[in-house]
């Protein structure tokens, strides 16, 4: 079976005062129909940027599209006619994006907001795009749909505001959902709610989820596979079972190590030292290098091939399959 997404080796760059800064240096990853890809990595990584791309949205310029493919249901997504990739988004590929407090517009109604996606995607009787939005309303548990559709974004808590981001993002069936951060702004019961309510819609509708997120709490309770990103490149890629089992790149165990857990007595949290270089840096061996504890001079020259490790586990690191003592703390 061909995934419904592949994104191979992308690339993209954003002009800066005469130089081009790899955001996205190669990226690779797939997801399958009724499957949810996470995609984690610190901030500035690229996570957003990947995700810009695959539908179409990196502003151009600054940004540039330097390489890759991106193909969606067979289709080439980079060399589509702008017009179908319109009628892709809000169409066959809905988006949450990041910040939910500003993807509203103030001036609309939620009602008005649906029936805009509803309308660009061919329902055009009023009545009928009505009746669409609140169902869409309360499909995503909004209570009282029928009232709360007249309501302005600035009435709504965070949370409802954030449902009403899922229904625009559902509201023509898509196949693929790409949601960025689509929780984080929220407390932990309504983040919990919500990564619920996208399970149970994709459990209903078969609908494929890219999930951009930095937190590996969300991973674990919502992703089937995962892949794991830094500075731009993907570092590992593996089932979340066994990237939660067996992480192997010595990025995703400090990445692990930084998770608080709740143990009898009080325990410093790990952290991986230094921070992620800027986009303009060169970096000639592992991007990693400089931070990881295990670099050699091999892992500073040359920048290590993506290799998998046991079936279905990819890790970009010269020293996996990494022994279990240094796994352990
Ligand atoms: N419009 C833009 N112009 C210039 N640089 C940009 C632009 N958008 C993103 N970048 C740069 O691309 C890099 C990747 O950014 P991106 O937003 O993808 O990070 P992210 O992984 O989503 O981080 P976060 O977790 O903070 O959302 C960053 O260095 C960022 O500064
Ligand atoms: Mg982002």
């Amino acid at each position: 079976m061909t995934a419904l997404l592949t994104v191979s080796d992308l690339q993209v760059g954003f002009q800066d005062r005469g130089r081009i800064m790899r955001a996205v240096d190669g990226v690779s990853l797939s997801v399958d129909r009724g499957r949810t890809l996470g995609v984690v990595g610190e901030s500035g990584c690229g996570k957003s940027v990947t995700s810009l791309a695959i539908m179409g949205l990196v502003p151009q310029p600054p940004g540039v599209i330097q390489g890759g493919e991106i193909t969606f249901d067979g289709k080439n997504l980079l060399a589509l006619p702008p017009k179908e990739m319109r009628a892709l988004r809000g169409g066959r590929i809905g988006m949450i994006f990041q910040e939910p407090m500003t993807s509203l517009n103030p001036v609309y109604t939620c009602g008005e907001q649906i029936n805009e996606t509803l309308r660009a995607h061919g329902m055009s009787a009023p009545d009928k795009a009505r009746a669409r939005a609140i169902e869409l309303l309360d499909l995503v548990g909004l209570p009282s749909p029928a009232k709360r559709i007249d309501d302005y974004p600035h009435q709504l808590s965070g949370g409802q505001r954030q449902r009403v981001m899922i229904a625009i993002a559902l509201a023509n069936d898509p196949d693929l959902l790409i949601a960025d951060e689509p929780t984080t702004a929220l407390d932990v019961t309504i983040q919990a709610q919500i990564l619920q309510l996208m399970k149970d819609l994709q459990n209903r509708t078969g609908m494929a989820i890219l999930l951009v997120t930095h937190d590996l709490g969300v991973v674990a309770e919502t992703c089937d596979d995962v892949v794991v990103m830094y500075a731009g490149l993907v570092v590992e890629r593996a089932s979340t079972a066994s990237l939660y089992s067996d992480p192997q790149h010595p990025y995703t165990i400090g990445l692990m190590a930084a998770v608080p857990r709740i143990t009898a007595k009080a325990e410093r949290l790990d952290t991986i030292d230094g921070t992620l270089p800027p986009p303009w840096v060169q970096i000639p061996g592992c991007r990693f290098a400089p931070r990881c504890p295990l670099a050699t001079d091999k892992c500073r020259a040359e920048q290590p091939p993506m290799r998998e490790i046991t079936p279905g586990h990819q890790v970009a690191c010269w020293f996996a399959p990494i022994d279990e003592r240094i796994t352990t703390p």
